[in-house]
């Protein structure tokens, strides 16, 4: 069986040949992987900054944004069945007893750190032929997602913030009656946290607005700008003419990974705003901030500033369940995010070469 492999320890990516996954437990299933998707994190852990392999294996098998059909299931299966479409979690909760989070089964909030993650920490990942895992972490996606499915686990990140705002919003009395004010977003980054993002807070209600480098015209921008969400660049606007271009800013969903440009956005949010970080920088210098502005606003303008990592059960839910009305909404600009699918023999490019494109996706069988 193929399989991406990372080995930290001699510093190479391989394709690897590797033994087919173990007989089935109860409650198991078998998934045949149609499609396992690239991102950052991928890159960042095949440039060997990142990335942990399981316990006694001097490799880790790569790739966390998977789609696959079932192929085979175990005693006492009930939630799949053969040839269903399914996405798989990728974070697994932590041994510990006294880890509230993860007993309550939101590994996404474990306070120990020893969590696992499939293709990432301690657990091979999804870009290989076939897994098995337990149907717990096994969402069904429906056929008619087949094309875009792959799309679940990046879109979980702002399904998860998402999830979170509209509990911080229940704060304003008036957010759930309606009334005539449209809530104000802007997205930092058009790449695909961003621009799913962008979808999320459109389908949400928000009138959205992209914030991103590159200059217009450009695809990303040209993808944006197509489903209602005017894109201004940062080359062009500096942030404090942010607030003259969208009004009072409601939201602000970082997807840029930049932290001095979000910090400088936040200067700029609004009255009862929302700053939402999912981007994880690498470490460089620190930079100055201005703090007394930043505290004064925050308290002053009632806001509040959380990051999230993704994600939990019902962010995974919601994914799926987002992705049908996008698919409805926006079928042209859905497809259009993934601008690339690949055979498993263009691993090392995608992985290791010059990025390109939105979102590139390795496909594994047909
Ligand atoms: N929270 C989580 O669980 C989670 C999970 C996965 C990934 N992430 C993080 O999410 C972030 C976004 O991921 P992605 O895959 O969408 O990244 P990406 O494809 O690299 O896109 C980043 C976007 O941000 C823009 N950008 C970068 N630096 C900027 C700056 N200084 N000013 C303005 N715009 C800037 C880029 O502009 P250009 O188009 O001009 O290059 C691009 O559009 C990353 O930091 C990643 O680590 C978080
Ligand atoms: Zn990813
Ligand atoms: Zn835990």
């Amino acid at each position: 069986m193929r399989a991406v492999a990372v080995f930290p320890g001699k510093k190479q990516v391989q394709l690897i040949d590797t033994e087919a996954p173990r007989a089935l437990g109860e409650g198991e299933v078998r998934l045949r992987m149609l499609e396992v998707g690239v991102c950052g994190t991928d890159r960042e852990i095949a440039s060997f900054q990142y990335g942990t392999p399981p316990e006694g294996s001097e490799f880790l098998v790569i790739g966390h944004e998977s789609l696959a059909e079932v192929i085979e299931i175990g005693k006492g299966v009930t939630r799949v069945k053969p040839k269903d479409l399914v996405v798989t979690m990728v974070r697994r909760p932590c041994p510990h007893a006294d880890c509230p989070a993860c007993r309550a089964g939101r590994q996404d909030f474990c306070l120990t750190g020893d969590f696992t993650e499939r293709g990432i920490k301690g657990r091979h990942g999804f870009m290989t032929e076939q897994i098995v895992d337990h149907e717990r972490f096994m969402h069904v996606v429906p056929q008619a997602l087949r094309e875009v499915g792959v799309l679940t686990e990046p879109l979980t990140i702002a399904q998860k913030g998402l999830n979170e705002l509209r509990a911080i919003n229940t704060r304003l009395p008036w957010s759930s009656a309606g009334g005539t004010r449209k809530p104000k977003a802007v997205v930092l980054g058009a790449g695909p946290v961003g621009l799913l993002g962008v979808m999320s807070l459109i389908e949400e209600g928000f009138e959205t607005y992209v914030y991103s480098r590159s200059k217009k015209p450009n695809p990303k921008a040209a993808l944006a700008e197509s489903i209602g969400a005017p894109y201004i660049s940062s080359e062009e606007c500096p942030v404090e003419s942010l607030p003259e271009r969208v009004g009072n800013i409601d939201v602000v969903y970082e997807a840029t990974g930049a932290s001095r440009v979000s910090f400088d956005v936040m200067r700029v949010l609004g009255t009862n705003g929302v700053f939402i970080f999912t981007g994880v920088p690498g470490r460089k210098a620190p930079t100055p901030v201005d703090t007394d502005l930043l505290m004064r606003n925050l308290v002053l303008k009632n806001q509040v500033v959380f990051g999230t990592v993704n994600a939990g059960f019902d962010a995974y839910q919601n994914s799926i369940d987002a992705l049908t009305k996008f698919d409805r909404r926006w079928p042209e600009q859905l497809r259009k995010i993934i601008t690339g699918r690949h055979a498993i023999d263009a691993y090392a490019g995608l992985l290791q070469g010059a990025e390109s494109g939105i979102k590139d996706v390795i496909r594994i069988a047909a």
